[in-house]
């Protein structure tokens, strides 16, 4: 990951370690809006949105932030000009390639999650390359939501468990929580404690629908490639403010 210049790396003063979430996911949104009021092309939105993405995980891993998750093509997202989503797809697999190494010496776990089947077989290479080579790794634990759609991973939990129970292996009775979970593409990962929205819609797009279920939200009118360190310390102050009471008083 080439670094842009690393300000804030310590924790800031007024962040409370026990109180960071463990989890961050974010929808990245406004790249095109980003690119269209600078009078170019949406990709080089994508483009610099990568550069941010890249920036906050840094972030999160110098901060103590056990796992971020980024949203960063949903299953909606094949609808868009086909060149844009080449660009996309490419994108993606060129960054892996060009990263890869430094994600190793960084100590991330990336991983995918997603209908990955339906990616281009040269991208699916390199994610398999990707989360092999990162498995053992310690560090921060990088999931990239990929053709993701949260109704898609639930239905295909609801498939593999239907299936189970087919064959006779798993009795109804035995469907609880902890299985499900084990079934969508997050398994072994705590649920999202923040989710962060930039550009300012206030819509959860499909994204992690079954593990937000407590997530605090925060959205910033703030477009994802303008999405620095420095809004990552507003959300974190904002999300250490919240009273969070899971259904209780
Ligand atoms: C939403 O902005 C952004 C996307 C659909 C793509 C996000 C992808 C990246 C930042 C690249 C990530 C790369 C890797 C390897 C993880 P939009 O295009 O919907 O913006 P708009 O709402 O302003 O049109």
């Amino acid at each position: 990951m080439t670094a842009k210049p690393s300000v804030l790396k310590e924790l800031p003063a007024d962040l409370i370690r026990d109180r960071l979430p463990r989890h961050v996911a974010v929808i990245m949104d406004g790249n095109g809006r980003w690119a269209k009021r600078r009078g170019l092309p949406r990709i080089m939105g994508h483009r610099r949105g990568v550069d941010a993405l890249k920036d906050i995980l840094r972030c999160c891993d110098d901060w103590g932030i056990q796992a971020l998750t980024a949203y960063a093509f949903s299953t909606e997202n094949w609808g868009r000009p086909l060149e844009e989503v080449d660009f996309l797809m490419t994108l993606f697999e060129r960054v892996l390639r060009q990263e890869l190494q430094e994600m190793i010496k960084e100590g991330v776990r990336i991983r995918f999650a997603g209908n990955l089947k339906m990616l281009p077989a040269s991208l699916q290479a390199e994610i398999e390359r990707a989360m092999e080579e990162t498995r053992n790794n310690q560090g921060i634990q990088f999931t990239v939501a990929t053709n993701y759609g949260g109704r898609q991973e639930i239905l295909h939990a609801c498939r593999a468990i239907a299936t189970q129970v087919q064959q006779g292996k798993l009795q109804p009775d035995e469907i609880d929580e902890t299985l499900f979970e084990q079934h969508l593409y997050t398994q072994g990962l705590c649920d999202p404690d923040l989710l962060i929205r930039s550009s300012g819609e206030m819509r959860v797009s499909n994204f992690l629908l079954w593990q937000m279920a407590y997530s605090e939200i925060y959205v910033t009118d703030t477009l994802w490639p303008d999405f620095d360190r420095t809004e990552l310390h507003r959300a974190l102050c904002a999300y250490q403010q919240r009273d969070r009471r899971f259904g209780k008083v």
